[in-house]
Order: structure tokens, then sequence, then C-alpha cells
């Protein structure tokens, strides 16, 4: 069994970064500039959104946190929205999900210019997804791509298992991997709530991707030797040895697992920072449209 790095392939990207904006400062250029909203004070969203200003900084880009209180009204974060739209020096920013419920998630992510959707969530990226036009691909996917072609595993064929259709990862991987591009050209199957007999479908799977949100859910018995698992689950469990007062826990129960796959991402240190790196990467892509 391999590894599949993502902290080390993310550290990576982010040195290759570091090296364009290094160049680009020496040419006398602004540094790329990524900003994030944050609404409400959920932990596990603030130290996500804390890690991607801290690899900002880290590699040159300029960012800013926008920290908004769970309180206000849609209009207010609209006219937020508005503000960094038409912010001349900002190339790309995203707002943090989940946002507190009493906010229409669709009418949010509509708003924000798709040029400025680093994030890949606004329809109309999507769409360009769908159809294979070049786009800012969603974050999470993204990495998963990148990370598939750096290892460069063989997807072209292979039975892809995706579990979970979120906006965020499940649906987007299942498009990804079925694309006619390397990676991809797989055969996807994307399973969900409603799927009956899922362990059937894993055991046929060659690549299985779990993005569902519940603590070590696929386990050794549903997997068939050799498959690439990638685990995007990440969920706190309370554990007082430890020094933040939790553990995490990704969607696969990783003992079982290493002992059947030929590759599998860890958790944390797989999938996670991929997205971050993922992120850069599209700021960056707007930034050289931009200029
Ligand atoms: N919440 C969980 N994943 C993501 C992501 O990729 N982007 C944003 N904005 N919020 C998230």
């Amino acid at each position: 069994m391999k590894i599949l790095d993502g902290k080390k392939t993310s550290n990576d990207i982010k040195n290759e970064i570091a090296i364009e904006v290094a160049e680009i400062l020496k040419k006398g250029g602004r540094p790329p500039h990524l900003a994030a909203i944050l609404v409400g004070e959920d932990g596990a969203s603030l130290t996500y959104v804390n890690s991607k200003v801290k690899a900002c900084q880290r590699i040159g880009f300029e960012s800013t946190l926008i920290r908004l209180s769970k309180d206000i009204s849609e209009d207010e974060l609209l006219e937020e929205i508005d503000k960094l739209n038409n912010d001349p020096d900002l190339d790309g920013f995203i707002i943090q999900l989940p946002l507190p419920s009493h906010f229409n998630e669709n009418k949010i992510l509509n708003a924000v210019d798709p040029n400025k959707d680093v994030d890949g969530f606004h329809p109309s990226n999507v769409g360009k997804m769908v159809l294979n036009q070049p786009t800012f691909l969603p974050a999470t996917p993204m990495g998963i791509m990148e990370l598939l072609k750096r290892y460069q595993i063989e997807t072209s064929g292979k039975h892809c298992v995706v579990i979970g259709r979120s906006h965020i990862v499940g649906s987007p991987i299942s498009i990804l991997m079925a694309r006619n591009t390397n990676p991809g050209n797989a055969t996807v199957t994307l399973t969900h709530s409603r799927t009956k007999n899922l362990k059937e479908l894993t055991l046929q799977a060659d690549i299985i991707v779990v993005a569902l949100g519940k603590a070590e859910f696929l386990t050794g018995d549903m997997v068939k030797e050799g498959v690439v698992v990638i685990d995007v689950g990440i969920t706190r469990v309370a554990d007082q040895s430890k020094k933040s007062g939790f553990k995490l826990y990704g969607d696969v129960h990783f003992d079982e697992l290493a002992e059947k796959a030929s590759y599998i991402t860890p958790v944390p240190g797989g999938v996670g920072p991929m997205t971050i790196a993922s992120l850069l990467m599209n700021t960056l892509q707007s930034y050289k449209t931009r200029n």
C-alpha cells in the first residue's frame, strides 16, 4: 500500500506557485490577491479559512479574511459580495460553507462574479466544467484530480465509485472522473443515501472516492484487493487526550483499508491540503487572466 501524500504534493504545488509569484514581484507586478468571507463562528470553518490565509502568506499572495456576524442579513452579505466583485485589485474570493441556515446558499453563490469564483461554485462555472470548457474547477475535486495526476494513477477505463452526491465534492468529482481527460475517462457510479446494495458496488470498484462525512464508514469488507481509495471525510470526534480536544477521522477505516488498498489518502494530510493548493492555483489563474 502506498500513501497518496496530499501534504507533500500540496507543498510541491505551493513551492511552484511561490516561484511564479516571486517572478511577478521581480517584474514590479502586484501579488495575486485572494479573499475569504466567513459568516459566523463555526470552529471547523474558522480552522479551514485560517489555513487558506496562512497558505497565501507562505507563497506571497495577498489575502483578506472578512469575518461577519452570523446575524447579518442576506442583503448585507450580498452587499459585501458586490464590493469584492467590484474590487479591481482582487483576483478571487470564496464564501466558506456551510452558511448559517437563514441564508439562501444558491442566491449567495449566484451573486459571486464567475470570473472571481475561484471555488468554482457559480452555475456558469459548473456548466463549463460539465462541458469541459476552461473554468475554475471546484477546489476539492480539482485537488483529487491533481493528486491522481501527480501519482500517475491510471483512471482510464477503471470503475470509479463515488459515495456522496454533494455539490462541493461528490457530484463534481463524478463529472471530472467521467470526462474525456487524463485523469478521467473512468466509468463512474455515483452513489448516495438512496443507493441499494452499496457494498455490491464498492466491491467492484477500482477507485473509490468517499465524501460522506461519516467517520470510518468504508470498511475492509467493502472493497477489493488493490483498490485506490480517496478519503474526503473529516469528522471531529471529542478526544481529551488531544491538545485540540478532538481527533480527526476520515470516512475510511484506515487500518482495515490499508491492508487491501494499492493507494490511499490519509486523514489528515490527504485531500484537505490539496483543496487549498487548488484554490491557490485557481487564484493564480485568475490573476494571469486579469493581467
Ligand atoms: N466548505 C467545505 N469545503 C469547502 C470548499 O471547498 N469551499 C468553501 N467555500 N467552503 C467549503
